[in-house]
């Protein structure tokens, strides 16, 4: 059975939901789903791997967080060339800024990113953005 790795940072559990509706997308597809908060993350785990998924807050001012995910996207990115990447992440009060360049990024680097955009959320996912969340599993298990 596949596997797809859900590797996120989150501060104050914004995203971490996000991540965890995205688990729940790739297991009723009937694959199993990994969620890795960065921190535990593996560069070369993700980049043995066809399709996994990336969420982050939008950080600083429209950046990713820069502690650890902003690190750990600099050492992947030479790994993303024909991967198909799902990007998530909650915001405050920005224009989503951060997930336009987080696409580019991954665009750049060779990546599809699944469904053409990240899914951007203002705050805690509500039931329709834990739906969408859920589709991209899903897609994910499909490409994995
Ligand atoms: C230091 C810091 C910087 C932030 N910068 C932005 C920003 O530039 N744009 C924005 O829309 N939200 C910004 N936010 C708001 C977070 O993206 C928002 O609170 C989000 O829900 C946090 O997600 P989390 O619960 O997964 O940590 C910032 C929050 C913090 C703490």
């Amino acid at each position: 059975m596949s596997s797809v790795k859900i590797v996120y940072w989150s501060g104050t559990g914004n995203t971490e939901a996000m991540a965890q509706a995205v688990a729940d997308g790739v297991k009723n597809a009937g694959a199993e789903a990994e969620v890795i908060p960065v921190a535990a993350a593996s560069v070369a785990d993700l980049a043995s791997a066809k399709a996994f998924a990336l969420g982050c807050p939008s950080m600083g001012a429209e950046q990713l967080e820069e502690g650890e995910m902003e690190p750990f996207m600099a050492d992947l990115e030479s790994s993303l060339g024909g991967k198909s990447v799902g990007l998530f992440g909650s915001y405050g009060w920005g224009n989503q800024e951060w997930m336009r360049d987080w696409e580019e990024r991954c665009k750049n680097a060779g990546a599809s990113v699944v469904n053409g955009e990240g899914i951007a959320f203002l705050g805690a996912p509500d039931d329709a953005t834990v739906s969408a969340l859920q589709d991209l599993g899903a897609a994910l298990a499909t490409l994995a």
